[in-house]
């Protein structure tokens, strides 16, 4: 999940000097900086790239911008020739920035530091699409999928291709885990899940891993439930990441038994502290330890967090099993 942003007092100060968040993402040598900043801080296994999932519609020729208070802004596609609009060609050129901020994270993180690339898959990509932005109730996306199939499986199909080639220009870059953010999957009934949620989670990571065989993924189909299990078994990534709504006794039989698992802390739990935080994380050690496990929140960390709740649990994780 977020490990950089604005909970960080350096992250707010070089945001302000920085310029616009699209642009702050294009920036190596910014980008860079801001995805080392929590790992001078903390000392986490591993660093996730600084960047957005919006990157993609941005360097597909869609107008993107985040707005302070509001969020990202789109130029939604509103008919089927907008999709066919969407510019392709050119379009790794477009993220060259991005290949560009790994090969720096390579060469200045610590040796034994893990760098995470990441995408958006591209159920989520394209609601923000269709959508112009977050939605409550996806009722454009949702719509336009349920209406006319034929042309949403064109831009699925399309952001299947481009995302694979997106991960797999991380990868060459130097990126040695891949994470495919779903954060809306958990909106669908089964039939359409399968189909705009798992089998393009399937697509993309059988066709990263015949370019990169060595660099595992890990799959973040947030708030599908029961289906959890389905994902673990059929989509082909060495790794699931729980969110937090997800039982932990349930997660270790029915998704750590087939992939790793990484979660599942929740946000607002480490936002209070205390004791709940340190229980919480201690049930979460207590049952998913023992098994390939990453841990984590179960959803991005929110800005009002305080420091020294971070450095607790921070604390907590690192002195397992010893002080649990
Ligand atoms: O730790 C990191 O910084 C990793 C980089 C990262 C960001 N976004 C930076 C960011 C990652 C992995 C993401 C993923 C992302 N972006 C997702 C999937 C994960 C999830 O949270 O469900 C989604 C849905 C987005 C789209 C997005 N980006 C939204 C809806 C927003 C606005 C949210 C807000 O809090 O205002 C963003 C902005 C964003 N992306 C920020 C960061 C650090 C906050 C920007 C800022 O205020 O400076």
């Amino acid at each position: 999940m977020r490990q950089a942003g604005r909970y960080l007092p350096e992250y707010r100060e070089l945001r302000a000097r920085a310029g616009d968040f699209l642009t702050t993402c294009l920036t190596p040598e910014i980008a860079a900086e801001i995805t080392l900043q929590p790992i001078r801080r903390f000392a986490f296994d591993a660093a996730i790239l600084f960047s957005d999932i919006l990157v993609l519609p941005h360097a597909l020729g869609q107008s993107v911008r985040f707005e302070e208070g509001r969020g990202p802004v789109l130029g939604a596609l509103t008919q089927v020739s907008d999709i066919d609009d969407l510019a392709v060609r050119g379009f790794t050129d477009r993220l060259a920035p991005v290949y560009e901020t790994v090969r720096r994270l390579r060469a200045d993180l610590p040796a034994q530091t893990a760098l995470i690339g990441f995408a958006g898959a591209p159920w989520t990509v394209a609601s923000y699409m269709i959508e112009g932005g977050s939605s409550k109730d996806f009722a454009k996306a949702k719509a336009w999928a349920y209406r006319d199939p034929t042309s949403f499986q064109r831009l699925i199909d399309l952001l299947v291709e481009t995302t694979t080639d997106y991960l797999i220009g991380q990868a060459e870059a130097g990126a040695e885990v891949l994470q495919l953010f779903d954060s809306w999957a958990g909106v669908w009934p089964e039939t359409a899940l399968r189909r705009w949620c798992l089998e393009p989670a399937r697509a993309i990571r059988a066709r990263v891993r015949a370019a990169h065989p060595d660099v595992p993924m890990i799959v973040f189909p947030r708030g599908v439930g029961v289906l959890y299990e389905t994902f673990a078994e059929t989509c082909g990534a060495e790794g699931v990441s729980l969110d937090t709504t997800v039982p932990l006794p349930w997660a270790r039989d029915h998704v750590q038994s087939k992939v790793a698992v990484q979660g599942n802390l929740d946000p607002i739990a480490l936002l209070a502290g205390g004791e709940t935080q340190r229980e919480e994380t201690t049930r979460i050690l207590n049952t998913l330890a023992a098994k390939p496990f990453i841990f984590n929140l179960g959803h991005g960390i929110l800005p009002e967090t305080p420091l020294a709740h971070v450095q607790a649990l921070v604390d907590q994780v690192r002195a397992w099993p010893a002080q649990a």
